[in-house]
């Protein structure tokens, strides 16, 4: 069994994994922002630890997942600011990069997003740049020497999902709900076999775990 540190547990991925995560007998560290949610978190299993991403430093990071085996990074700015785009989605996981180190352990799981989102419309220039802030923050995991795997969901929707899912290196872009991403980052943890892989994620007719098993590396 796992402890695992989430960051960005109170999101709408973050706060469907955390009880995945219990319920399959796993411990949860959640990293969280806001004072008040220390207690919702706690009274579903989470252990809450508090910080903002922000201004914390990679070894604060590693003191707030001390304990930990796995991280999880599924915060973003959602939408709040480009230059809270570029400290949260962009800095963010470049920081999260140390701490595996500082705390011994190598498995970093990073909720990036579908290369191809947002393609049909009309550029926005914030969206434009929360895209190039993932990418940099892609580029800077898969660079790394840690056990990481980056999950690229497409579209979320904020529904639960059927426990089913299309994924692979390349697909076709599509949305998702945030209930399938959360169950595929539980399958993944559960899989560790996968890792240094970049995953696209989509809602579709394959079983989550069946999926995450054909990925499997030998
Ligand atoms: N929206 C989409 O269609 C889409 C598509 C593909 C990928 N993604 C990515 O998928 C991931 C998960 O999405 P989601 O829907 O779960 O996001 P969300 O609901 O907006 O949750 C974001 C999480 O990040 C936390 N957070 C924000 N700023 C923080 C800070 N300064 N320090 C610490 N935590 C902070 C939030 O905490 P609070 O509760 O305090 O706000 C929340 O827990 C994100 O990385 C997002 O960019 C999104």
């Amino acid at each position: 069994m796992a402890t695992v540190f989430i960051i960005g547990a109170t999101g709408g991925v973050g706060r469907r994994l955390g009880p995945l995560l219990l319920q399959s007998g796993h411990t949860v560290i959640g990293l969280h922002r806001k004072p008040e949610q220390a207690g919702e978190l706690a009274a579903s299993g989470v252990a809450p630890v508090h910080g903002d991403i922000i201004e914390m430093d990679p070894k604060q990071i590693a003191d707030a997942a001390k304990g930990a085996d796995v991280i999880v990074f599924s915060a973003g700015a959602a939408g709040s600011g480009v230059d809270r785009t570029t400290a949260i989605d962009g800095d963010g996981p470049l920081k999260v990069i140390e701490a595996p180190q500082l705390l011994g352990i190598s498995r970093l799981y990073l909720v990036s997003a579908f290369p191809e989102a947002g393609r049909q419309a009309e550029p926005v220039a914030k969206f434009e740049h929360y895209m190039s802030e993932k990418k940099r923050a892609d580029v800077a995991v898969a660079s790394s020497d840690l056990d990481w795997v980056i999950l690229r969901p497409g579209l979320l929707l904020s529904d639960e999902g059927t426990g089913t899912a299309t994924m692979g290196p390349a697909i076709i872009n599509n949305s998702v709900a945030r209930g399938t991403v959360a169950r595929t980052l539980l399958a993944l943890i559960e899989q560790p076999s996968v890792r240094r892989e970049i995953v696209e994620l989509t809602d579709g007719p394959t079983p989550i775990k069946e999926a995450v098993a054909a990925l499997r590396q030998s």
